[in-house]
């Protein structure tokens, strides 16, 4: 199974995040997360399309852009501008779904869904085929730093299992809360694009602490 590394840019350092994306990326990190939040849809507010615009020049890394927006279908043709090579809606926030997905594939991106803690995996068992990605919630969505939740583990499996039975290609991902050391609980279950935020980005550890997640996939 190739993983990918996905850091979660919420908890850089704003005042340097292209030095900090970078770093991140020296470290082996091939996507880069970027989680928007709009105050409505989570009670808090990060930032949004002219601040990815800034970073885009800055690297190569796949932009995996993670909306936390209510009915982001109204913002969609920008996150394409602004550089974005996956959109991530939640099927909570939005009737929209097929319509988005579209729009996103027609541009030649990724689509995928999100799914919060209380969502479960069947709700989103119609959408799956127009899916390049599914992303399982292991925090409530909205704040960086929280605790693991590994009780999600068998959503997880569940989504893995449909994959298989529909004969489907989709990565699966994991947002929230990992570590180096559940880490494997998550691999285990069935994702393979490992988002971390507070675990990644530190002061003058982030490369380091990139590279120890890339090299602990090695062993997975
Ligand atoms: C939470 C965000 C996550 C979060 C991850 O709403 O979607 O991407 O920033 O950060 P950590 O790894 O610190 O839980
Ligand atoms: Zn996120």
């Amino acid at each position: 199974m190739k993983y990918i590394l996905s850091p979660s840019l919420l908890a850089s350092d704003f005042a340097r995040l292209g030095e900090d994306a970078n770093a991140a990326v020296r470290g082996g990190a091939e996507w880069l997360h970027i989680d928007v939040m709009d105050g409505m849809f989570v009670p808090n507010i990060s930032f949004g399309g002219p601040v990815m615009k800034s970073l885009r020049p800055v690297t190569d890394a796949f932009f995996d852009v993670h909306l936390m927006i209510e009915r982001p279908e109204r913002y969609i043709d920008d996150f394409l501008a602004a550089g974005a090579d996956l959109i991530c809606v939640h099927l909570e926030a939005t009737e929209k779904i097929r319509e988005i997905a579209d729009r996103v594939h027609e541009a030649g991106k990724s689509f995928a869904i999100a799914l919060k803690p209380a969502t479960p995996a069947e709700a989103v068992k119609e959408y799956l085929p127009l899916c390049d990605m599914v992303l399982i919630m292991t925090v409530e969505p909205g704040f960086g730093g929280q605790k693991f939740m590994a009780d999600m583990m068998p959503k997880v499996s569940a989504i893995r299992t449909m994959r298989e039975e529909l004969g489907l290609h989709y990565h699966i991902q994991v947002d929230g809360g990992i570590n180096l050391d559940n880490l494997p609980v998550v691999t285990e279950a069935g994702a393979n694009v490992i988002v971390a935020g507070s675990a990644v980005f530190s002061k003058d550890q982030t490369e380091q602490n990139a590279k120890n997640f890339t090299a602990r996939f090695q062993t997975l």
